[in-house]
């Protein structure tokens, strides 16, 4: 079975939805362990209360280079047995951008959560992005992660309305709603192996 590591910041209401998915036994992975780059992460509380293991490498005040960090991220991951060969890294809401060195040792590998429809509105405060814009609609998009921002080939995508009266917080209540559908149907089609990725486009079979 293959080794999932999870990396968050925050919430990790992603994280949770994943980690729930694989105690009902919807998803083939072994949760391996939980890294935070934040040691107040509210997510970390819910991974061990899931008694999934959680290791913290501290991003804040680290003097090393994003490849430094990265290596570091990498050396845990490698003690839980999530290597190149035989584990997934989901990125559920983890605010920092990883280097290109990760990306190329895992490479289809890394997995992200994005709150919009990708192309459209990449970076932060996606779903701003999109009221801003006057979208009708937006949602939200896993996607392999490559050396750009949000800009690896999509996996699967969801659709959300935009309604005239929605606020940045109606908006994002409704795709995170999606996201948590999403990203376990994603890992689960990972531990699968029913995703190929050729060029940009991937293929689920
Ligand atoms: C989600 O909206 C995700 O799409 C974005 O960051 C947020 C993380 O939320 N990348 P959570 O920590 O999973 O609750």
């Amino acid at each position: 079975m293959l080794n999932l590591g999870i990396l968050i910041s925050g919430r990790g209401s992603n994280m949770e939805s994943i980690l729930k998915s694989i105690k009902k036994k919807k998803i083939p992975i072994n949760p391996a362990v939980i890294i935070s780059n934040k040691s107040d992460a509210k997510g970390l509380g819910i991974a061990k209360k899931l008694g999934v293991a959680v290791e913290v490498i501290e991003s804040k005040g680290f003097k090393g280079s994003r490849t430094e960090y990265d290596k570091k991220i990498i050396k845990v991951l490698t003690k839980y047995k999530v290597t190149p060969k035989n584990g997934l890294v989901c990125l559920a809401g983890f605010m920092r951008i990883v280097s290109p060195e990760f990306v190329k040792k895992y490479r289809n590998r890394i997995i992200n959560i994005h709150p919009a429809l990708l192309p459209a509105f990449p970076g932060l405060n996606s779903q701003k992005q999109a009221l801003d814009y006057g979208a009708k609609v937006s949602g939200c998009s896993v996607h392999f992660v490559d050396a750009g921002m949000d800009t690896g080939p999509v996996i699967i995508q969801a659709v959300v309305k935009v309604d005239e009266k929605d606020t940045e917080k109606t908006l994002s209540k409704k795709i995170l709603k999606e996201e948590h559908r999403i990203y376990p149907e994603a890992v689960s089609l990972f531990a699968r192996k029913k995703i190929k990725v050729s060029g940009r486009r991937t293929k689920i079979s």
